[in-house]
């Protein structure tokens, strides 16, 4: 009897030695290092800086740029980048830079990547400003309460059922990314596009939530490879026993106050229309010019043959 209680806990200590070995690994992040007992995980950001980060949550995007600007240095990752604009919702066009940190993660308001060309963020480190000098004045940090995240999935030989689907996003983004549920404002789904839309919003003034870093981490699922360090799978929510792959995502970001970014590339846009437009007058005039042109001759040409005959 006793023992057959000994080897039960002799197994039952090997069992916890084993788990505790195993749980020295960072959930949350891959290129963490994790040491000791109790287990503590740190992130290289830079010269060599070792950032303490907390395994149980997801990693502040600030850090994560950083380790992701470190390891760009060292040739180690790269990052694709790309989008379009949408109302007064703005979309990380400007890719990569090297932020500033506070010692919690939040990004600073004010950003110049190691140059003297400084611009000011909102709370997802998503430039909001026009780019200016070191002068550059950012009052405080404003923060994104909604993020858009516009998913297209990959193909699929059967038909999606709506509802199903948005049981089964709203569900991934719980599991995966310890979203809670209530932030999940609205869920559209368009078969036709393949197109999923996912709005994320919080109460104006909450500062609980961080939605910069679900966004950070989906887009990495999405574009480029997970973030987690069980990279077995992929943001692939599971709808009608069938796993649902995505190819591409769109974030926007809508901050408590508008951007006040001008829009540079839309006058720009405005007026390469309007070239492309007065250059095809052009042409038309050009052509009905020499239509009429030869017109005439053939006519001439014609009133000689008839003299002549
Ligand atoms: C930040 O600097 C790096 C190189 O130092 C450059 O590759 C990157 O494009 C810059 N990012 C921005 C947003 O200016």
């Amino acid at each position: 009897m006793k023992m057959w209680i000994l080897a039960v806990l002799a197994a039952l200590a090997a069992l916890a030695v084993g788990a505790s070995a195993q749980s020295c690994t960072c959930a949350t992040m891959k290129w963490a290092v994790c040491d000791g007992t109790p287990c503590t995980c740190t992130l290289l950001v830079g010269n060599g800086t070792k950032q303490p980060i907390d395994c149980t949550a997801l990693v502040p995007k600030c850090f994560l740029m950083k380790a992701e600007m470190d390891r760009a240095r060292r040739g180690q990752s790269t990052r694709t980048i790309g989008g379009k604009q949408h109302e007064t919702a703005i979309v990380d066009n400007d890719g990569i830079y090297d932020p500033e940190c506070e010692n919690d993660g939040k990004f600073k308001a004010k950003q110049c990547n190691n140059t003297d060309v400084c611009w000011c963020v909102n709370s997802a480190g998503v430039r909001r400003t026009d780019k200016g000098d070191q002068t550059l004045k950012c009052e405080k940090l404003v923060e994104t309460h909604w993020v858009r995240l516009q998913l297209t999935h990959k193909e699929r030989p059967t038909k999606v059922n709506k509802d199903n689907l948005k049981a089964a996003i709203a569900n991934e983004l719980n599991s995966r990314y310890k979203l809670n549920p209530s932030l999940v404002k609205e869920i559209q789904y368009d078969p036709d596009a393949r197109m999923i839309v996912v709005d994320v919003k919080k109460e104006i003034g909450e500062r609980i939530s961080d939605l910069s870093r679900v966004a950070y981490y989906m887009e990495k699922d999405v574009k480029v490879l997970p973030l987690f360090t069980d990279q077995k799978r992929n943001f692939t929510p599971s709808v009608d026993g069938q796993d649902l792959e995505m190819e591409k995502i769109i974030v926007y970001y809508v901050d408590e106050e508008p951007p006040t970014i001008t829009m540079k590339h839309l006058t720009g846009g405005i007026i390469a229309v309007i070239v492309v437009v007065v250059l095809a007058v052009i042409a038309g005039l050009l052509a009905v010019f020499f239509f009429q042109k030869r017109q005439r001759k053939y006519k001439k040409t014609q009133q000689r043959e008839m003299e002549q005959m």
